[in-house]
């Protein structure tokens, strides 16, 4: 574990001390929540000594698409693959990370005005390394079906990662964990399921994956791609569709995904037992097949990886 607040990192143009790194209590980004980010993870594998980003590529294009809905011309203009990577790189390697490592990579209005627009301001960029464990518990979480919906698509879309649509996220999991669960699941406003808190959802019916389809307003996770790629090999059939709220308590295995959440199953949902209230052999399949190759274990997924110290 490491303080981070103590390390150094990326803000605007340059690697800097965490404490350099602030903005304006005027800041737009700041007011109104106009900013957009992702969250990657490094990996250490002790045996090999070697420093793992997981999909780096995918987290570019995603946080890319966040930053064209955002109008954010200063990134998109500046930062190809290659500069963001190399950047994320610098950061790992000016830090002498050799421990599993979160990456906050965020995009902000650069600009002191009160005015909430996306256009005509100014975009900037900063990156910080944070100590995350388990998000949520890996070995069977509890989770609660929100009163709160999901923000519809055509209000706040999902899909992107934007900063603001984060308080619809605070509001869900508050509620969970004051009512004593773990996570909290989003329905939409037709009641179908979209996704957790801060993680897409699989439900195991019969023998198939099943998932909430991409256009029920879910953000497109990386670890639910890597899922979806795995289960190929594994030799799961894999469906993508509306799930209704109760084919939740009817499923014999459900468990979350997400960069902070990992693969996590969920034993109980509204004081319903998943299955038999254990985690499930499926379940447990993907979880460690995860965490393997993750940590660079399984030569079939090393495509996913980038060696930090090559
Ligand atoms: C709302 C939401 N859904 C899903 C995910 C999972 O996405 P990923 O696997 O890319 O981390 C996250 C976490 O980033 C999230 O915030």
């Amino acid at each position: 574990m490491f303080d981070h607040e103590k390390l150094k990192v990326f803000f605007r143009d340059k690697i800097v001390d965490f404490s350099e790194a602030n903005i304006s209590i005027a800041n737009t980004g700041f007011l109104y929540g106009l900013a957009v980010f992702t969250g990657m993870r490094a990996h250490y594998n002790e045996e090999e000594k070697k420093l793992f980003l997981f999909r780096p590529d995918e987290h570019f294009e995603r946080f890319c698409f966040s930053c064209k809905l955002m109008r954010y011309e200063n990134f998109l203009s500046n930062f190809d693959y290659d500069r963001f990577l190399s950047v994320v790189i610098d950061l790992l390697k000016a830090n002498s990370i050799q421990q599993d490592t979160y990456i906050r990579v965020t995009n902000f209005t650069d600009e002191n005005k009160v005015t909430p627009k996306l256009i005509g301001y100014s975009d900037s960029l900063s990156m910080f390394l944070y100590p995350l464990g388990d998000y949520v518990p890996t070995s069977g979480m509890r989770c609660k079906v929100s009163s709160w919906n999901r923000a519809a698509d055509n209000a706040m879309p999902a899909r992107a990662k934007i900063n603001g649509l984060y308080v619809n996220t605070g509001f869900a999991k508050t509620e969970a964990l004051l009512d004593g669960y773990d996570e909290a699941i989003f329905l939409d406003d037709q009641g179908h399921v979209v996704e957790g808190s801060a993680e897409n959802i699989f439900l195991i019916i019969d023998g198939v994956l099943v998932t909430p389809s991409r256009s029920n307003n879910i953000l497109e996770g990386i670890t639910r791609k890597s899922v979806l790629e795995m289960a190929g090999n594994i030799g799961i059939p894999v469906v993508e569709r509306n799930i209704d709220r109760s084919e939740l308590y009817r499923a014999d295995e459900v468990f979350l995904t997400g960069t902070g959440a990992k693969v996590s199953p969920v034993v109980e949902i509204d004081k319903y037992a998943i299955g038999d209230g254990a985690v499930g052999p499926i379940s447990k399949v993907f979880q460690d097949t995860y965490f393997k190759a993750v940590k660079g274990e399984l030569p079939e997924y090393s495509h996913w990886l980038v060696d930090v110290y090559k």
